[in-house]
């Protein structure tokens, strides 16, 4: 059993751990300035927003079979609604999707590429997410996971792009990006895919996709609110 004085000397020395531990911490690991030079999200359509344009964000993860589901109601939404609704997408990759932040930073990578690659990308893992599951993927190595999406994420943007891609996994800010869309959707207390904020409030139901019949019913309430004010 250890003497008071031993105990004392002891908290002490533990004290100096800690605190060289965040020294060495604070030294070798640049984290990111937040907030970001730049908001997170990747804008769906590019138009204008005027103070009446409904805004949609929707948080995602490529490889998520709900997020994958909600995907083509919401788009048919949007192009119903036309100039009236902007969607900006932020990505939340779960933490129990083995790929899901690799898929992610590749998402990043082709947006820094090619912004209008973007959704093309992510509608090609919605197509084919089964291959980046957990199951599917879990002989393979992180390297040989890695190689396989850079060769995915080539597609969207084409052949000429595929050294980009790979030297793309090689640059830290590419990682931190994606860093900063997962922080931005946990800062919104977002912990499921998909959910989706409506004029800056969620909506019922996080985690689960939302039809076209909700969608409408969401979304037309606020626009004949609008005509009301006009
Ligand atoms: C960017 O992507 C779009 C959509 O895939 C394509 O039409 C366009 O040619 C690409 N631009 C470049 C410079 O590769
Ligand atoms: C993974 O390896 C085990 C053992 O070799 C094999 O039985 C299994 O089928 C493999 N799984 C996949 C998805 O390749």
């Amino acid at each position: 059993m250890a003497t008071p004085s031993a105990f004392s000397s002891l908290l002490s020395f533990s004290a100096i751990v800690v605190a060289a531990a965040a020294v060495v911490f604070a030294a070798g690991v640049t984290a990111q300035p937040l907030p970001p030079a730049r908001q997170d999200g990747f804008v769906y359509t590019g138009h204008r927003v005027d103070p009446d344009t409904v805004v949609v964000e929707a948080f995602l993860d490529p490889v998520c079979p709900d997020s994958r589901d909600g995907w083509p109601p919401l788009k048919q939404a949007l192009q119903y609604y036309g100039p009236r609704v902007w969607l900006v997408v932020h990505l939340l990759p779960l933490p129990y999707h083995d790929n899901a932040f690799v898929a992610s930073r590749a998402l990043h990578i082709v947006n820094a590429l090619n912004t209008s690659a973007t959704f093309q990308l992510l509608e090609l893992f919605f197509k084919q997410q089964e291959r980046f599951y957990n199951d599917q993927t879990k002989n393979m190595s992180r390297a040989a996971i890695v190689d396989s999406i850079v060769k995915f994420a080539t597609q969207a943007v084409g052949n000429s792009y595929y050294s980009s891609i790979a030297s793309g996994f090689n640059n830290r800010q590419t990682d931190l990006k994606t860093r900063v869309s997962f922080k931005y959707s946990t800062s919104k207390g977002v912990s499921a895919t998909p959910s989706f904020f409506l004029n800056g409030f969620i909506l019922p139901n996080a985690g689960s996709p939302i039809n076209y019949k909700g969608w409408r019913g969401f979304i037309d309430p606020l626009i004949a609110a609008q005509g009301q004010r006009r």
